[in-house]
């Protein structure tokens, strides 16, 4: 029994047997606790599959143990118990890797018939999908993110960027007519821990479908469902190093990313590696694309239809505990409707339920590692610094793992740090505007220019916004929808190229 109904007053005792006998309540009793439903727990079991203790390197179609012989655990942040040991990748593990990458590029992989490339990408694709449920659940473990999240969209979208790309595979030449499109050679990746298995999956299917091997890095926080994928690619039977899986920190990424045999680097990340990648590669032959930070505007004009634009501004800053490069982290809101906004927010925000990440109903999940929890203290405290209003979700926090309220700030101007900077956290901004001029002035005043919303019920201001605002996604009355046919990327300090769609295909050719 929970306090709440230990503490029932008579009257409250009273009002429950008047629903119970005439399904309402006689009015002179007036409920004295709260009504509201509580969920019973809903939690996701992990019976149906085995984690192993230690996981070693994947290079050159088997595991193997790192030349150094290190390895670091991997925690589960919603409890901070380990639930693996993880091979710490050095730069000689690097250059075994980005060897057999190109072993199997030069003896197999360039002589392929491409549809017998596109085979083995649909078999990745649908071996996905088969052990869908382990990799859901071991995403949840390992990263924080809620188990809905991760059944729903990471696992599905990641076997949707196979099943697209290997239809490129063999059609090439169709996708990109008059020209004579060729792979580069061995690519390089380093991917976040945000979206882990769906960022390696952005990396590795398009590099496979343009016809080159590859040589992958996972986040150290987020390693499981890659070395997942590193035994998919094997029942698979891609040809030895095609696909090799490095484990390891930021030296392991800065191994890849220098290696001189590398001819194209993939990085997602924050936009301080970015820098760092993009000078260490200036005046070398190597491609690259980055996709890095964001600070995105979600704009709601007065005319939005709000309670919509509501659960898109909850879906935009909350999805993924804010992890999210495009989450629209600035809401823009027309001055006549605010106050309704912000009250419709607050309740909203009530209602979230924060915690365990393995629990269906879970809206929020863990925050993915001590240091990021860290920094988004920090940010919540220079926030309230900085003279803004804020407020947070009054739930419980488990007493294990990392966690964050859902938090507001508002009265806060364009030159705050927490309207400037990147949070990454489950914390929204809210400012005002008066014309449309203004919203989208504010909307551009940014380092970053990845994504950002528009909420409103004229087509014509839609189009009219969209086209003035300096950022390469953009959503209309409605947010964070991802298509592995749709291109991504951002201006500015969000990074540059594109990932998805044909425009995807491209960083990985020559023509
Ligand atoms: P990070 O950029 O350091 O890590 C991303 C990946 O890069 C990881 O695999 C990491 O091992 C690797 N890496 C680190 N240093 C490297 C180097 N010198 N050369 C090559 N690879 C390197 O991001 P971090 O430190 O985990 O997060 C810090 C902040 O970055 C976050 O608070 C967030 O604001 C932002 N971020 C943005 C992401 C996005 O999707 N836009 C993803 C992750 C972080
Ligand atoms: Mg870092």
């Amino acid at each position: 029994m929970s306090k709440k109904e230990k503490v029932l007053d008579k009257k409250s005792k009273k009002a429950i047997e008047d629903i119970a006998m005439n399904g309402s309540i006689n009015n002179s009793r007036k409920l004295n606790f709260d009504t509201s439903w509580q969920y019973a727990p809903a939690p996701e079991s992990t019976d149906h599959f085995k984690l192993k203790k230690k996981y070693d390197l994947f290079i050159n179609g088997k595991f193997v143990k790192p030349t150094d012989g290190k390895y670091y655990k991997t925690i589960n942040p919603a409890t901070t118990e380990t639930l693996a040991e993880i091979a710490y990748g050095t730069d000689k593990d690097v250059d075994k890797a980005v060897k057999a990458a190109r072993k199997a590029y030069n003896e197999v992989w360039s002589k392929l018939p491409r549809k017998e490339i596109a085979k083995y990408i649909y078999r990745i694709a649908r071996l996905l999908q088969e052990r869908s449920r382990e990799f859901a659940v071991v995403e949840t473990l390992n990263g924080g993110k809620p188990i809905r999240e991760s059944r729903d969209i990471d696992i599905p979208l990641a076997a949707a960027h196979f099943f697209y790309n290997a239809g490129w595979a063999d059609k090439l030449h169709y996708a990109f007519p008059g020209k004579s499109p060729q792979p580069l050679g061995v690519a390089g990746q380093v991917i976040p821990w945000n979206f882990p298995l769906l960022m390696a999956a952005w990396k590795i299917a398009p590099a496979l479908a343009t016809g080159n091997t590859v040589v992958i890095k996972p986040a150290e926080t987020t390693p499981l469902t890659a070395l997942l994928l590193a035994e998919v690619i094997q029942e698979a039977g891609l040809p030895d190093g095609v696909v090799n899986i490095v484990t390891g920190f930021g030296d392991t990424g800065a191994a890849i990313v220098n290696h001189p045999d590398v001819n194209k680097v993939a990085f997602t990340g924050s936009t301080k590696v970015g820098k760092i990648i993009q000078k260490a590669l200036a005046g070398t032959e190597k491609k690259y694309t980055l996709e890095l930070g964001g600070k995105a505007a979600n704009i709601i004009f007065e005319d939005a239809p709000i309670d919509q634009a509501i659960e898109g501004v909850i879906n935009g800053i909350f999805f993924n505990q804010g992890h999210v490069c495009c989450a629209g982290s600035r809401l823009l809101v027309q001055e006549s409707v605010f106050k309704t906004v912000i009250k419709k927010l607050q309740d909203r925000i009530e209602n979230l339920i924060v915690g365990d990440p393995m629990d269906k109903n879970t809206d929020i999940g863990a925050i993915n590692s001590k240091m990021q929890l860290d920094k988004i203290k920090e940010y919540y405290e220079i926030g309230k610094s900085e003279g803004a209003s804020s407020f947070q979700s009054s739930c419980n926090l488990p007493k294990k793992g990392f966690f964050f309220r859902p938090t507001l700030f508002w009265d806060v101007a364009q030159s705050h740090r927490v309207v400037q900077e990147e949070i990454f956290g489950p914390v929204l901004t809210i400012q005002t505007f008066r014309t449309v001029q203004e919203a989208i002035d504010k909307a551009n005043n940014t380092a970053y220019g990845l994504s950002g919303g528009v909420w409103t019920d004229k087509g014509s201001k839609i189009f009219n916004v969209v086209n003035k605002i300096r950022a390469g996604v953009l959503w209309a009355n409605t947010y964070n929808k991802f298509d592995p046919t749709s291109p991504f990327g951002g201006y500015k300090e969000s990074g540059l190229g594109r990932e998805g769609g044909l425009h995807g295909l491209t960083p990985y050719l020559k023509m």
